[in-house]
């Protein structure tokens, strides 16, 4: 009767159940249940993966696609964590993607081609390259995430963005089992947005989230290497410290210096970066704005329209260091919200989403913009 007992219950409650009896003990991959995720995402949030399947390389995915309890079930990717929220235990299987190597995979007249595993850290990999003498990433040092999370949302900062670098990249389609790779164009950068974050409809949808699990990618880095230092934070390190020809080590060491004072280190308070994307509007929005704010923080861009800096717009409606529950808006940062509990007391991701939504509103009502969250909400 008991075994009758259990299939019945396991017919109700279905798939998951289904599965945490297991029936996939045997499987070849790298199987573990009821996984703490805490360590797994940056805002250092409290939650658990029902099943979580390790991905270090392809024959891993294949593993998964050919197990026939496990195919079936909604699947999670998570790269190094740094731009997620946790609302609650993960149900789906999560693919924690930790497909390793750095090579240099090819050289052309113009570029070294440098090839990446999707798992490894970064900013480890921007200090590799640095330490081999293929200079083109430093601007975009210590952003937290892992390689293969990088083209998801085009990653950027101080004035280089990862499409700039970006040579091609290999995935693989979790709907054929096939290994693919995309070029730029056909990953369809623009900023912090590609193919990647674009539910995917049906087979001839362009958009790959759901789809597609990046396992490596390749940067072409320049041969005759130019700095990037349009920012007015780097000009000002040019001015305190009178270095007008930087070589690229010395713009990674100021890039560190800059982020290390303006931002939190997840490893010592939990965060996601920025939280909201910065807003474009049309320069009569602005106006309008300047008109009642003249300080605004605002850019022009090549297409004429304007991007405003949301930190400032967040900053200006009194947010820096107010709270909700164990989640807060950093004092140094207003675009950056932290987990204030650390890791013994957490704060919740509703508590993150519940700030961010008062944010949004206030933010509205005072300029009548809508501001767009960065990270994935899981
Ligand atoms: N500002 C304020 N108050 C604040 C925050 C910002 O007045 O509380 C003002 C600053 O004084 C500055 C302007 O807003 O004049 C812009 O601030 P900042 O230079 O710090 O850059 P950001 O627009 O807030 C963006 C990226 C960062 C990236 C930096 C540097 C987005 C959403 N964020 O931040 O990326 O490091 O530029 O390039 O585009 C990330 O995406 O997670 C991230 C950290």
């Amino acid at each position: 009767t008991s075994t009758k007992f259990g299939s019945q219950t396991v017919s109700k409650v279905g798939m998951v159940l289904k599965f945490q009896g297991c029936q996939c003990d045997n499987s070849p991959m790298n199987l573990e249940k009821n996984v703490p995720l805490q360590p797994y995402n940056t805002f250092g949030i409290a939650a658990k993966a029902q099943a979580l399947v390790r991905v270090r390389d392809e024959s891993d995915l294949r593993a998964v696609l050919a197990d026939p309890h496990l195919s079936t079930l909604p699947r999670q990717v998570l790269g190094g964590g740094s731009n997620i929220v946790l609302t609650g235990d993960v149900k789906a299987l999560v693919l924690k993607i930790e497909v390793p190597g750095l090579r240099l995979a090819n050289e052309t007249e113009k570029h070294w081609i440098i090839e990446a595993g999707a798992g490894e850290n970064w900013h480890d990999l921007v200090a590799w390259t640095l330490d081999q003498g293929y200079p083109g990433l430093e601007n975009m040092a210590l952003i937290p995430g892992t390689v293969g999370a990088s083209p998801v949302q085009n990653i950027g900062a101080y004035g280089v963005e990862l499409q700039d670098r970006f040579e091609s990249l290999d995935a693989m389609d979790l709907f054929t089992g096939e290994v693919f790779s995309l070029n730029a164009a056909q990953c369809g950068f623009s900023y912090r947005d590609s193919v990647f974050k674009h539910a995917s409809g049906g087979p001839d949808d362009l958009g790959l989230a759901g789809r597609a699990v990046i396992v490596r990618v390749r940067f072409a880095l320049p041969k005759r290497w130019k700095p990037e230092l349009g920012y007015a934070d780097l000009e000002r390190k040019m001015q305190d410290t009178g270095i007008h020809t930087p070589d690229a080590r010395q713009i990674f060491d100021w890039i560190c210096a800059i982020r290390r004072a303006k931002l939190p280190d997840p490893a010592v308070i939990g965060n996601a970066g920025s939280f909201f994307k910065n807003p474009t509007v049309t320069p009569e929005q602005c106006a309008d704005i300047i008109a009642r704010d003249p300080k605004v923080v605002h850019y022009h861009l090549d297409d004429g329209r304007i991007k405003l800096a949301a930190g400032w717009l967040i900053d200006a409606c009194g947010w820096k260091g107010k709270t909700v529950g164990h989640a807060g808006v950093y004092d140094k940062q207003a675009l950056v919200l932290v987990n204030k509990g650390g890791r013994d007391n957490p704060c919740t991701g509703g508590e993150v989403m519940t700030l961010a939504k008062a944010i949004q509103t206030s933010v509205y009502e005072r300029f009548g913009i809508l501001l767009e969250p960065e990270p994935v909400v899981i």
